[in-house]
């Protein structure tokens, strides 16, 4: 059975008066054990996704759709069953550990109250103390840091704490939203190599959110590349990361510098423009003004996903029906184009 199932879910924020639809028909699975990889620019609804999986979206916040944790729908759960759920089914590893951790509770308080609360009386203290411990040791850290505050802690230590609390109630789905954003290269590679280590060993699943494809299609089996609030591409992670059929999709993977090749450096190649306001979102493909093989059909046309090939699917009206060829894909990667000068890196 699929662990997490996602399907036509919209999330709509209500502001001043008027409504932002950050989540337009999002369908997404995660099997039990599998890794699905979650990209986009900042403000495709990334994590709008990743709270609506726990109902954790603010009081403004509109939602349809379903979203099925092991065949349960979340969005119609009681209160009680929520709560149940929340850690043991499944948890989040939000970006920026210093506002997700309490910074006047000792860290190792903050692991063992999930593991009492979830516990219901047959955990004593004593025990769950020496979880919080183990689980620290889990991720790298000793089991006396168990005593430190969160400012006594580097950023990179904080989010090991978070993923010792994800882990800390057994979940069967862990959400990790840019769980790197912050840390320097090096601690970013330590903490997700950690992450995906302890993902495979304890079968857990794991749905991680990154603006980078390129360490999505390193750590997970599939991938979802998100624009203006819709999936535009999905399948194979290093499948679309290496040939990605959307010419968004395509854009975001080749946004970055080959390390090493000097020519890419002077020139990598990249997306003009930004992605547009949710709030102002008009008719037609809404990547139409930023892509660089729109047709005059695309102003009027809002793609849906269709198949893209074996096992995969993109939005775009020029992905013929079956997909396109090996070649055309081939050719389609070689067309990102340069980035203007002032957008260079
Ligand atoms: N609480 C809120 N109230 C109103 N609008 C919101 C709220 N939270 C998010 N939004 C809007 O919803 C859209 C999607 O936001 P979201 O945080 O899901 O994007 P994201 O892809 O996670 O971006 P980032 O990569 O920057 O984290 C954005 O336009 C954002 O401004
Ligand atoms: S539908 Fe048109 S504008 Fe949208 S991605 Fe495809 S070619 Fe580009
Ligand atoms: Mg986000």
């Amino acid at each position: 059975m699929n662990h997490l199932q996602i399907s036509d879910l919209t999330v709509a924020y209500r502001v001043g008066g008027h409504t932002v639809p950050a989540v337009r028909g999002v369908d997404l699975t995660v099997p039990a054990g599998g890794k699905l990889g979650v990209a986009g620019e900042s403000g495709c609804g990334k994590s709008t996704v990743a709270l609506a999986v726990l109902r954790l979206l603010p009081a403004n916040a509109t939602v349809t759709g379903r979203v099925l944790l092991d065949g349960e729908d979340v969005l119609t759960m009681r209160w009680g069953r929520l709560r149940a759920v929340r850690w043991a089914g499944a948890s989040i590893v939000f970006q920026g550990a210093m506002h997700s951790l309490n910074a006047v509770h000792r860290v190792g308080d903050q692991i063992t109250e999930p593991i009492l609360l979830h516990g219901k009386g047959a955990i004593t203290p004593a025990v769950a103390e020496r979880r919080a411990g183990d689980l620290l040791e889990q991720v790298g850290l000793p089991a006396h840091q168990a005593a430190a505050y969160p400012h006594e802690l580097s950023g990179g230590q904080r989010q090991r704490v978070m993923i010792a609390m994800a882990l800390a109630c057994e979940p069967r789905l862990i959400i990790a939203d840019e769980p790197t954003t912050a840390l320097d290269v090096m601690i970013q590679a330590q903490i997700l190599r950690l992450i995906d280590g302890l993902v495979t060993e304890h079968g857990i699943a794991l749905m991680m959110i990154s603006h980078d494809l390129s360490v999505l299609a390193d750590t997970c089996d599939r991938l979802a590349v998100m624009y203006a609030g819709r999936v535009v591409e999905e399948g194979p992670a290093r499948t679309v990361f290496a040939t990605a059929v959307h010419p968004y999709a395509a854009a975001l993977g080749a946004a970055f510098p080959t390390v090493g090749d000097p020519a890419a450096r002077r020139a990598p190649r990249g997306l003009a423009g930004d992605p547009p306001d949710p709030a102002q979102l008009e008719g037609g493909c809404s990547f139409c003004p930023r892509c660089p093989r729109a047709v005059a059909e695309c102003a009027r046309v809002d793609p849906a996903l269709r198949p893209a090939g074996p096992d995969r699917a993109a939005a775009c009206i020029l992905v013929p029906p079956g997909g396109p060829s090996p070649r055309s894909l081939r050719a389609s990667a070689a067309e990102v184009p340069a980035a203007p000068e002032g957008r260079r890196r």
